[in-house]
């Protein structure tokens, strides 16, 4: 049996590396790109995991197909955990990730402890409700300038020490090994088998009850 996943993103890039990542595996991948325009999920939780779930919950319910969704950003030790969800949204609503990185530059002036995180939440949810979870993080060093033209957000001015260099400075094969959205992709791909399991259990359960044909002989059951 071939199962349905909705990756509940418009982003090509990111419905690329689904695919080829799960390459193999008894399923199709399609993007909210294939169904036309649907409402919105709103991204109003307070926690990465509450806002993947918000968004693949969403996705599922609507279309009537499992959906994964991922939500990540970036932890500021010495901001208490700031930007945090708000990391898309750090300098206003529809901030771009230049005036976002200036922001953070200016509200660090001065500061010593450049101690940062990215997070990364997968979640992959069934029409019904339930959903498993999928983390990854990444630990770094705030620059005071930016550096390198790759990549996207705040990857500038993230120095990974292992690396040797910012995420704007490294190859996105080399970012992949090491960063949250890697890292969580990797356990959920590493776990794929039994996830899939997993989504054709929760299928299986919210199916209807066979009809009882001696009391609905007139009606066709077969579509
Ligand atoms: P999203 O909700 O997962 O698309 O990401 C939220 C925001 O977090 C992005 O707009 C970026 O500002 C930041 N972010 C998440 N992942 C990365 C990354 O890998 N590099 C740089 N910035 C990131």
């Amino acid at each position: 049996m071939v199962t349905i996943l909705i990756l509940a993103t418009t982003n090509r890039n990111k419905v690329k590396e689904f695919q080829e990542m799960l390459k193999g595996f008894p399923i199709q991948i399609r993007s909210l790109t294939d169904f036309g325009s649907l409402p919105e999920a709103v991204e109003d939780g307070e926690t990465f995991d509450e806002n993947a779930y918000k968004k693949a919950l969403h996705t599922a319910k609507i279309l009537g197909f499992p959906a994964i969704a991922d939500d990540s950003g970036l932890i500021v030790e010495a901001l208490n955990g700031t930007p945090g969800v708000y990391s898309a949204r750090y300098a206003g609503e529809r901030a771009t990730d230049k005036e976002n990185v200036d922001k953070l530059l200016h509200d660090m002036q001065g500061e010593k402890n450049r101690k940062a995180a990215f997070q990364c939440v997968l979640s992959i949810a069934v029409p019904s409700g339930p959903a498993l979870t999928y983390e990854g993080s990444c630990e770094g060093i705030l620059l005071e300038k930016p550096r390198g033209t790759s990549g996207f957000g705040y990857d500038p001015i993230f120095y990974h020490e292992g690396l040797g260099k910012t995420f704007a400075e490294a190859s996105m094969e080399e970012k992949n090994t090491v960063s949250h959205r890697g890292k969580a992709l990797a356990e959920f791909k590493a776990e794929f088998p039994q996830v899939l399991k997993w989504l054709n259990q929760r299928l299986q359960e919210v199916k209807p009850p066979k009809p009882d044909h001696s009391e609905f002989e007139h009606n066709d059951w077969s579509h």
